[in-house]
């Protein structure tokens, strides 16, 4: 089977590939290609395979191309992992929004709006070449903001797009652990939108165990999002949020962190990338051991400055390995290999949450075969977890109305509107500041 990677080039490429390379199964991925925009980027990528896959019997061929039709005819499984603007624009999306006295996150508030009305048109222009050229492909999306590129994405591409995040299978199986439980026996559930969810229970047995967890402060304190949050915060709350949601309940101090800090993540994640790349132009440098070192150092710096706010100390050793390329590829295998299984995914709501519309893309447990990925039924959600996934989705919307119509009105509205944007001459300058630093932008009338 062929797996085309968009964003081949991209930094993450070697873990999904590692995970190819573990796969012994029959129906398994015989062949990579992979698509960038940047050949330079395909070469370091390249070499970083080639050296992963020295001795494994069987290694799946790599094949890189800037040609992205190329790219995608005859495809099983796309794989879409793009960063329009590169780091670079991830650093202005926060450079903007902070002097603003807002949140530039890539994928939450102002920053993730920005990121949003640039990448949407990209991916939609992806998802209708699949849906031409690959029409029984099955697109997985890990594109940020992931569940907003999803559902522009869904637009034309229906069920065959599934978003993934290793966000909520991490929480599950870290609030699994604090309880003792078996996190593959656990029954984990979580909903909302991506890095916009809420664990609010988790059954063994039957019978729900987090009760036990939010009564117990020395519990909460031994895991991440426990620390994150505190646990007096937790036990009001009656439910474990997504490490996302910190920029939600801890506004003030996630701001000012970030703007005290030397460096944002997008600046420093550029500048560390940067040196990565330019180090893989010397044809004598050791290409894994280098990827290695840059991406030991990045998993280790992630959300540190929420982190430092919280007091939360360093990451655990078993959280710095990631999970994203393991959900992907467990997804791929329940699709090809009608494997039964069930995965927190980006999906269709359909019925799943009243408050939102059926087209809505949502973050939930879902059943996956051989025909997709179908949400399993799910509680409602309280009413004040209810009230924010409804304003951001109301954003979410607005993002995908400005790309498509290029409608000032409709981006003004998206950054005014949202629930971390506390005023519509904030929300304006803010989409002044992002025309002038993305020329792509400058569209909006
Ligand atoms: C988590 C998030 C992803 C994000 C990744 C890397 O896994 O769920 O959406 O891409 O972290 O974050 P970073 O700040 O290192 O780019
Ligand atoms: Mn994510």
């Amino acid at each position: 089977m062929r797996l085309t990677i968009l964003g081949g080039g991209g930094f993450r490429v070697p873990l999904v590939y590692g995970a190819l390379l573990a796969d012994r199964g029959a129906g398994r991925v015989t062949r990579v290609v992979l698509h960038d925009v940047d050949a330079a980027r395909l070469d370091a990528m390249t070499r970083v395979l080639a050296e992963q896959a020295a001795g494994v019997p069987d290694a799946p061929e790599v094949a890189a191309t800037t040609d992205l039709d190329e790219a995608l005819t005859g495809a099983g499984f796309v794989f879409s992992a793009i960063r329009v603007g590169g780091l670079a624009g991830r650093a202005e999306d926060e450079r903007v929004a902070l002097a603003e006295g807002v949140l530039g996150q890539e994928t939450v508030g102002a920053g993730g709006i920005a990121y949003g009305l640039r990448t949407v048109p990209v991916a939609e222009d992806i998802a209708r070449r699949v849906a031409r050229l690959a029409p029984d492909a099955w697109v997985i999306n890990f594109t940020n903001p992931a569940g907003l590129v999803t559902e522009a994405m869904s637009r034309h591409l229906g069920d065959r797009v599934i978003g993934i995040c290793d966000s909520p299978v991490g929480l599950g199986r870290r609030v699994a652990r604090a309880l003792g439980a078996d996190p593959d026996r656990a029954q984990v559930d979580y909903v909302g939108l991506n890095h916009l969810g809420w664990v609010r229970a988790l059954r063994v047995d039957g019978r729900d165990q987090l009760p036990r967890l939010l009564a117990d402060p020395a519990l909460l304190g031994s895991f991440e999002e426990g620390r994150l949050f505190g646990a007096d915060w937790l036990a009001a709350l009656g439910a474990i949020p997504n490490e996302y949601l910190h920029y939600y309940y801890f506004d003030r101090e996630a701001v000012r962190a970030y703007r005290e800090a030397d460096r944002t993540r997008g600046a420093f994640l550029r500048d560390q990338q940067h040196g990565f790349y330019a180090a893989m132009r010397d044809p004598a440098a050791p290409a894994l051991a280098t990827w290695d070192r840059t991406r030991a150092e990045r998993e280790a710096t992630y959300m540190a400055e929420n982190r430092e706010t919280a007091g939360a100390g360093e990451r655990e050793p078993e959280d710095l390995s990631g999970g994203y390329e393991k959900i992907a590829l467990a997804l791929m295998r329940a699709v090809a290999r009608d494997e039964r299984t069930t995965l927190v995914l980006n999906v269709r709501n359909r019925g799943t949450l009243a408050a939102l519309d059926a087209d809505a893309v949502i973050e939930v447990p879902c059943l996956v075969d051989a025909n997709g990925a179908h949400p399993l039924a799910a509680d409602p959600l309280p009413a004040h977890a209810a009230g924010l996934v409804t304003a951001v989705k109301a954003v979410e919307r607005e993002v995908l109305e400005a790309a498509r119509t290029g409608s000032r009105a409709a981006a003004l509205r998206a950054f005014a509107l949202h629930p971390l944007v506390d005023s519509v001459t904030v929300a304006r300058r803010l989409l002044d500041g992002y025309a002038r630093a993305h020329p792509g932008l400058a569209h909006l009338r």
